[in-house]
């Protein structure tokens, strides 16, 4: 084997480091505020099952081939299409993946950055007990209250965003990956607790039976494009981002294993958080379908009404505000990396580029929550269009061109070799991404009429 594998952001002392920098930018919002909103939203158990396959059938081999590109390009996502293409003989027209990738973690980090606001703002109101005892109205009265105040949202994006570039131009968020260790297994035992809570509320029949029991009738082709998606996006995949920390794989870790893994996590992740929070809302007589405001309009009133609660809601926002954190890095890392490398500029300059460009177009979210709600384009705020356009769309094409890249344009050799995997496990590898992907990413996209409309035929 001819591999050099010492990129010149070094490399990651064993696969346990990889596995915690890719588990923290998998494990965020998307699990915790996301995927129980939008299966409110698209009718429980059938979604739930789409997303549950997807993972299964896409996310994972697209996981595996994503590291595996990336250990073998060695370098940012633009960079490392660079080499590969050449390996691969492949048209330059592959540069797309890392070029979208890069343009899709900017996008999604400017309404990122706003929700993980939102957090923050409630790690304030749960430590000054303004949850104990609160009524669901009550709650619901003070979601609203901070969404429609263009200034309270604007100081929390703008207090996230600092955060985030601080992080990224001292470049030490190999740093943060330590603090992954301890915070994941806390988030976790804290989302225990909230089940247990959920257990005693009253609703937990109703809430298990709405996230398992399936009924198709309730789930339209939007909503399985919109499941896809998700799991895109939970995982971090089609954008390059795990990509990027494939880089900095040991030679002899297990792809397959460290991908499972990760995969693993993130989704126990995201069906705790829906187990905690679905009970909450038929026991308070709550809509399901309320949109992106689901968690905050639910989990308060479980920390207001359980024993200590100012001490676990107050914990519970500050362990969502450090998941968002490390998701957050890894989506403008790509940016801050490529400005770094190909335009010559010093860490500190590109941070500063990055984080001012992703600022500004966050504020098209800040507003879309109060000054321009009215203002609708296909039926969708500006928001609601820019998650659609990343998550639903930029996010599986990047995933459907690694796919085509990894399964029909690398070398056979090479995948081989970089998976390590027997013959039987390489082959359903090598189906999955040839076929399966590809075909299922274009089967749903042609079903979408709201794609239709906004590309205008
Ligand atoms: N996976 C992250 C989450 O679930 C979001 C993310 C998407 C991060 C794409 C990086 C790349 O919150």
């Amino acid at each position: 084997m001819n591999k050099n594998h010492t990129t010149q952001h070094g490399s990651w002392s064993s696969g346990w480091a990889f596995v915690l920098a890719a588990t923290g930018s998998a494990v965020g919002l998307g699990n915790i505020w996301k995927f129980p909103y939008i299966t409110g939203e698209n009718g429980g158990g059938a979604f739930v099952l789409v997303y549950l396959v997807c993972i299964a059938v896409i996310g994972i081999p697209i996981m595996m081939a994503e590291v595996l590109l990336g250990r073998r390009g060695r370098a940012t996502p633009i960079n490392a299409m660079r080499t590969l293409i050449v390996e691969a003989s492949a048209s330059r027209f592959w540069k797309i993946i890392g070029w979208m990738g890069m343009i899709a973690g900017f996008l999604i980090l400017s309404y990122y950055s706003v929700i993980a606001g939102w957090a923050l703002s409630y790690v304030t109101k749960s430590a000054l007990g303004e949850f104990s005892g609160a009524s669901a109205e009550f709650v619901g009265a003070t979601f609203d209250e901070l969404v429609s105040s263009p200034l309270s949202l604007l100081f929390w994006h703008t207090l996230f965003m600092f955060m985030t570039m601080f992080v990224v131009a001292r470049g030490v968020e190999h740093g943060l990956e330590k603090a992954v260790r301890f915070l994941m297994p806390a988030l976790f035992i804290l989302l225990i607790v909230m089940v247990g809570y959920s257990l005693n509320s009253g609703g937990f029949a109703q809430g298990a039976s709405f996230l398992f029991s399936p009924d198709f009738s309730k789930l339209s082709w939007t909503g399985v494009l919109i499941a896809m998606g998700h799991a895109f996006f939970t995982l971090s995949l089609g954008m390059g981002a795990i990509m990027m920390y494939g880089a900095y794989l040991p030679p002899q870790a297990s792809i397959a294993k460290t991908s499972f893994l990760i995969a693993g996590a993130d989704t126990l992740v995201a069906l705790l958080a829906g187990i905690a929070i679905f009970p909450i809302v038929f026991a308070n007589n709550l809509q399901p379908g309320v949109g992106p405001g689901l968690i905050f309009n639910t989990l308060p009133i479980a920390f207001g009404a359980m024993p200590g609660g100012v001490f676990f809601g107050t914990l519970f926002f500050i362990l969502l505000v450090f998941a968002a954190w490390s998701s957050a890095i890894s989506l403008i890392e790509p940016m801050v990396t490529w400005l770094v490398e190909n335009r010559d500029q010093s860490r500190f300059k590109a941070s500063l580029i990055a984080g001012v460009l992703t600022w500004a177009l966050g504020l098209g979210t800040v507003f879309s929550f109060n000054l321009i709600a009215d203002v609708k384009m296909y039926d969708s705020t500006f928001f609601d269009l820019l998650d659609f356009l990343t998550s639903n769309i930029m996010l599986p094409l990047g995933g459907l061109l690694i796919a085509i890249f990894a399964g029909w344009l690398l070398p056979h050799i090479m995948s081989l070799d970089e998976l390590n995997l027997d013959t039987r496990a390489y082959s359903l590898w090598r189906f999955l991404v040839r076929y399966v992907t590809p075909i299922a990413v274009l089967v749903v996209f042609v079903n979408v009429t709201k794609i239709y409309k906004i590309f205008g035929f």
